[in-house]
């Protein structure tokens, strides 16, 4: 059996000294070391074809902003993009990221992603090559650069032999639709402020129980869509 390839993460944006960023550290830093992960930064603007290296221009019908060159990105695309693999553009207009999401990229063998700015992108473009239009949160970055960040630290971490048994995924939020229970370590006592009774007990049943509750006050009281989600699956215990 061969050995399964290195993810391989393409980045496509004006801003390519963004990256890796904070994937270059920690975690993912550690599993592109490791050469469990690698991306590739490719700078549209390589891409112009004019003297003046012109990647925007104003908007048909008016209005404010310059709107990104279909041929431009559409010649990045060519050089960067494999067939078979999921190509997302970053935008606020696409639907939300979610854990789902990050499972199913870190299941392929790669990723590409487009970073928006200014206006966005030629609406042409996008469906020429039939991207994903996915958003990062219901409020507007200044590109998508820092919006890919959040979607490969999300994706790496996924991936097969990044996390030690340390930090496991077995109980972390969302993997049961819950928001994870809280957490406490030493001191006992903190500012007047005691470690709760149960979890000094090492009663594991109840320690369980504690947490389970927890998670479930604080889903339904957080984000009651969670909740709305998570009954309608069928396993909680309060109903
Ligand atoms: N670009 C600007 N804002 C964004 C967002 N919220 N998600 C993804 N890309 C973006």
């Amino acid at each position: 059996m061969t050995a399964p390839s290195a993810f391989q993460a393409s980045v496509l944006t004006l801003f390519p000294e963004m990256f890796p960023g904070p994937l270059g550290a920690s975690l993912a830093g550690k599993a592109a070391s490791d050469g469990l992960w690698s991306l590739e930064t490719l700078d549209i603007r390589d891409f112009a074809r004019d003297k003046h290296r012109s990647v925007d221009d104003t908007p048909f019908g008016g209005g404010a902003g310059m709107v990104m060159r279909p041929d431009v990105i559409d010649a990045a695309l060519h050089q960067v993009h494999s067939n078979g693999r999921p190509l997302i553009y970053l935008t606020p207009r696409g639907r939300l990221f979610d854990q789902a999401l990050a499972q199913d990229l870190a299941a392929a063998e790669g990723v590409t992603l487009l970073c928006g700015r200014y206006e966005g992108v030629d609406q042409r473009v996008i469906e020429a090559w039939d991207m994903d239009e996915v958003s990062v949160g219901d409020f507007v970055l200044s590109g998508g650069e820092a919006a890919a960040i959040t979607v490969l630290d999300a994706v790496v971490r996924l991936l097969p032999g990044v996390l030690g048994s340390a930090e496991s995924l077995t109980e972390e939020s969302f993997k049961e639709g819950l928001l994870e229970y809280p957490h406490f370590t030493r001191p006992e006592v903190w500012d007047g402020r005691p470690v709760p009774e149960v979890l000094r007990s090492g009663h594991h049943k109840n320690i369980e129980a504690w947490r389970r509750d927890q998670a479930e006050t604080t889903t339904r009281s957080r984000r009651p869509d969670l909740w709305d989600r998570f009954v309608a699956a069928g396993t909680n215990k309060k109903g």
